[in-house]
């Protein structure tokens, strides 16, 4: 069965001193379930990712960068490695994230390189697609999805792919407090599910993870985890409130 994943991304958030706070306080009010039950992570920015890691280095949340750059070193001004990330103890990495898609204006082919990068160099990618509201009202979500995860994945091995997690996020409900229905959300797992199966093989389908994302606070978070193949969340907004971040990590035990 496919253990419950709830990750936080603090996005642009924080500064050196609420950082490790927050961490802290995930890390204590979550530590009877963290790992058993449910994986945790959070995805601070890069300046505050070893200090965060150092704080939860005795605990069970997982610590996750929020991008990567996919050359491993050299003359790339302003860009991270795998392998630096690696060495400060994290251990997820997204990828994709619709800000980076949409905002920064990162294509399915970097994004690509960057998954391949991340697999390369022992870390776990979190892979984002999701279509953007005019995309939905034309009928185009699978269209969409389809292209970002046959193009994300573009080239890699079954055995690699099965340590990539998917987040569904629908970019008109992230920061818009227009949460998915469970039931578009689930509709757009399945379809997920099914391209993976055909892609790859029913038991690499199965096995993988599907989170959703966009606009998951406490009060829906626990009609969208009973859905069939929601097998956690990637939450914005609420994950820098601890309060907030902990009821939905119970929503997921
Ligand atoms: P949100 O962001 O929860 O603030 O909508 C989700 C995300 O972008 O991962």
């Amino acid at each position: 069965m496919r253990k419950p994943f709830v990750a936080g991304n603090w996005k642009m958030n924080t500064d050196s001193h609420s950082s490790v706070e927050l961490a802290k306080r995930v890390a204590s009010g979550s530590s009877q379930v963290a790992d058993q039950s449910v994986t945790v992570a959070v995805c601070p920015p890069f300046v505050y990712l070893q200090s965060v890691a150092r704080a939860l280095s005795t605990s069970s949340i997982a610590v996750s960068a929020q991008d990567i750059y996919f050359e491993p070193k050299g003359a790339f001004t302003g860009e991270i490695s795998a392998s630096m990330l690696k060495d400060i103890g994290c251990s997820f990495v997204l990828c994709g994230h619709s800000e980076r898609r949409h905002v920064v204006g990162e294509t399915d082919e970097l994004i690509n390189k960057k998954v391949a990068a991340a697999l390369a160099g022992g870390l776990l990618p979190i892979l984002c697609v999701g279509e953007l509201l005019a995309e939905r009202d034309a009928g185009q979500t699978e269209q969409v999805v389809n292209r970002q995860l046959k193009n994300g994945l573009a080239d890699l091995s079954v055995e690699k792919v099965s340590a990539v997690t998917i987040a569904y996020e629908p970019v008109w409900a992230i920061g818009t407090g227009r949460t998915a229905t469970p039931q578009q959300a689930q509709e757009a797992h399945d379809f997920i599910r099914k391209l993976l199966a055909q892609m790859y093989n029913e038991r690499l389908a199965e096995e993988i993870r599907i989170l959703y994302g966009g606009s998951v606070k406490p009060a829906n978070a626990a009609d969208l985890m009973p859905q069939q193949d929601v097998d956690g969340l990637l939450v914005g907004g609420a994950s820098l409130n601890a309060e907030d971040f902990l009821a939905i990590i119970q929503a997921a035990v």
